[in-house]
């Protein structure tokens, strides 16, 4: 092997996906950053909400470090992993030792100075690296008991910041619309007692569209209106490429700019599809090809990597999911119910393609845009319907 290609053969991939970023594999977000920032500093909460695989993790862990490197503490808890109200107790509980826990001080004092009120008492456990955890073991305590119990958790926050005479703390929930799924009082609950909090600020986080709006949007929503929205878009398309660029440079894989606008082109800018597509790219850099089969090859790659997380999208659909999945990549998603656009895609009558369309928004496979057109809401299904199913590519 020529020395120049065993060298880039040793360094790593420098595209990272599927999760969380930070430090030199993040990019921009500087707007963002210093917004969220000053907002909860100010006490303002707020709900930050984007489709999947956005950036919301890795951009509220970036104001995470910023708040605390300004003195503010911050907990946060990803509301995702939380199966019930019992464990919800333990995790948050242990989210708040973690965060309001000066470093100075040993956990077994923190929990007698913090939660010696509460109706249950907490066990503490140190794992192997001295990471400390609390559970309630609350699920025997009866349901009264565990209501009473969340309600003390929740309140522990306000109560941590006037005792340690702290101006502001933070709280993050990742996910948040995941607690919807533990009872219909949960967040109602919640809202009750976060409503007179004035030194801590919330940071929501969410993503599952049919969840957020029975949480927050609908008329009688637990938490309609107590909270900043704040959408956040793909990443700006220059700094994005200027940062991808920079990459494939600092790899040793050098690609011409129009290869990668290409790439982004494709993706919209969406942060994590991007970042998988330029992780395959890079791995086919080196080939002798043009531009855009460099660029046509990587998502070949994607797809094969996706194929089983994309079999399992098309099985699960219905023929009549599938027919529409394939009318909206053949002829685009405007006027799907009129007549002609319904016999040119074969799609029966007009409440078949209703209820399929509704069924695929259900699933959140599929949105209907501000401009009235429905679209795919993953680029790489599209393109594997566009390849695999309509192409037969194989
Ligand atoms: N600021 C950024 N700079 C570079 N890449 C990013 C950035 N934000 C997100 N990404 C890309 O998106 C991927 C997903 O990021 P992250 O897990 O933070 O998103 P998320 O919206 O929280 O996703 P999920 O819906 O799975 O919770 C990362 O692995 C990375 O590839
Ligand atoms: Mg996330």
């Amino acid at each position: 092997m020529p020395a120049r290609v065993k060298a880039a053969a040793a360094t790593t991939n420098p595209f990272r996906f599927g999760r969380i970023v930070s430090g030199d594999a993040f990019t921009d977000r500087e707007a963002d950053l210093l917004a969220l920032e000053r907002e909860l500093r100010g006490g303002q909460n707020i709900l930050i909400e984007a489709p999947r695989r956005f950036g919301k993790t890795s951009l509220i862990l970036e104001v995470k470090r910023h708040l605390e490197a300004g003195g503010i503490p911050v907990a946060y808890l990803d509301c995702m992993l939380v199966p019930s109200r019992a464990r919800l107790a333990d995790r948050l509980a242990s989210a708040y030792l973690d965060a309001f826990k000066n470093p100075a001080q040993r956990a077994e004092d923190w929990v007698v100075q913090h939660l010696k009120a509460f109706r249950v008492r907490p066990t503490l456990t140190l794992d192997s690296e001295g990471h400390a955890s609390l559970s309630f073991e609350a699920g025997s305590a009866g349901a009264p008991n565990l209501d009473a119990l969340l309600e003390q958790i929740f309140q522990e926050p306000e109560v941590i910041a006037r005792e340690g005479k702290k101006k502001r703390v933070v709280v993050i929930l990742d996910e948040f619309q995941d607690l919807m799924e533990l009872g219909v009082t949960l967040l109602r609950q919640l809202r009750a007692v976060i409503q007179h909090q004035q030194h801590v600020s919330y940071a929501l986080l969410g993503s599952r569209q049919g969840l957020l709006r029975r949480a927050v949007h609908d008329r009688n929503a637990p938490l309609l209106k107590m909270a900043r929205p704040y959408p956040l878009g793909p990443l700006p398309r220059e700094e994005f490429a200027t940062f991808l660029m920079a990459r494939f440079r600092a790899s040793g894989r050098p690609l011409p700019k129009d290869a990668v606008y290409a790439l982004i082109d494709f993706t919209g800018a969406h942060p994590n599809d991007t970042q998988e597509a330029a992780h395959f790219l890079w791995e086919v850099a080196l080939l002798p090809l043009s531009t855009q089969e460099l660029v046509s090859t990587a998502i070949a790659r994607v797809l094969d990597a996706e194929a089983a997380q994309m079999t399992v999208l098309w099985h699960d659909s219905a023929p009549a999911q599938r027919n529409l999945l394939v009318a909206l990549v053949e002829w685009g998603g405007r006027n799907i119910y009129r007549e002609d656009y319904r016999r040119r895609a074969n799609l029966g009558p007009a409440t078949t393609v209703q209820r399929a369309i509704q069924t695929l928004i259900d699933r959140e496979l599929v949105d209907l845009e501000a401009s009235g057109a429905y679209t795919i809401k993953e680029r790489f299904f599209e393109e594997w319907i566009r390849r695999r199913i309509i192409g037969g590519e194989l």
